[in-house]
């Protein structure tokens, strides 16, 4: 596995989606999906934004911390060079397994439009063709569905149940997760 921070932050295309570096223009969105009673029920740790000021703070200051210091991939999806509607992300970096866990979230008017196997998609493949990753591991909330389609859509495949595994950032109520992984033959 490459160390993460001997890499540029690439812009990567499937169709009309494009993840990309996360940029101040994002902040709208950002700010929208740490408030979005989705996110924060099946994604752990998520803290809202104060205000857009904030948002925007966090973006010029976070994501690039984290690449550097080997800890996170952090992208904006978005549909051509229009401003971002989601976010597709590698954290959980593990170098001595050259594995890493992915995760997306899309605005509520971005769902339903085959956008979040796209962005997951390709978040997979720089996870495997640019970072040099074996393994990538995904929890999806037992309950959430939609992103239990869209990663099997990709080719992950289930691996493991885990009761009681996450926590919601909204009600603070255990999730029950189930655990799959791709490898890079099955990407699809
Ligand atoms: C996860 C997320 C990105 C999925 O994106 P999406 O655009 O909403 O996905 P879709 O609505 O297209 O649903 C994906 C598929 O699941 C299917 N699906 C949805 N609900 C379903 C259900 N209850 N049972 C079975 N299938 C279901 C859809 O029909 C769709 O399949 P299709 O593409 O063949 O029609 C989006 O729901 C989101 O942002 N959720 C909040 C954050 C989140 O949960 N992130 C994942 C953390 S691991």
């Amino acid at each position: 596995m490459h160390p993460l921070n001997s890499l540029p932050v690439p812009t990567l295309v499937d169709g009309q989606v494009v993840i990309r570096r996360p940029e101040a223009r994002d902040a709208a969105t950002v700010l929208a999906g740490t408030r979005d009673p989705l996110v924060r029920e099946f994604m752990q740790g998520v803290v809202p934004h104060r205000d857009l000021a904030a948002a925007e703070r966090w973006i010029a200051e976070v994501p690039p911390l984290l690449w550097s210091a080997g800890r996170a991939a952090y992208f904006s999806v978005a549909l051509d060079d229009g401003p971002s509607v989601g976010w597709a992300e590698l954290v959980d970096l593990r170098p001595a397994e050259s594995a890493a866990e992915a995760a997306v979230w899309l605005l509520p008017g971005a769902r339903s439009l085959k956008m979040a196997s796209a962005a997951l998609r390709l978040v997979c493949r720089f996870g495997f063709e640019q970072l040099g990753l074996r393994r990538i591991d995904a929890y999806a909330a037992a309950d959430n569905m939609p992103v239990q389609v869209v990663g099997a859509y990709i080719g992950f495949r289930r691996a493991g149940f885990r009761p009681e595994l996450f926590r919601s950032s909204r009600t603070q109520r255990l999730h029950d997760a189930v655990y799959a992984t791709l490898v890079p033959e099955d990407l699809c």
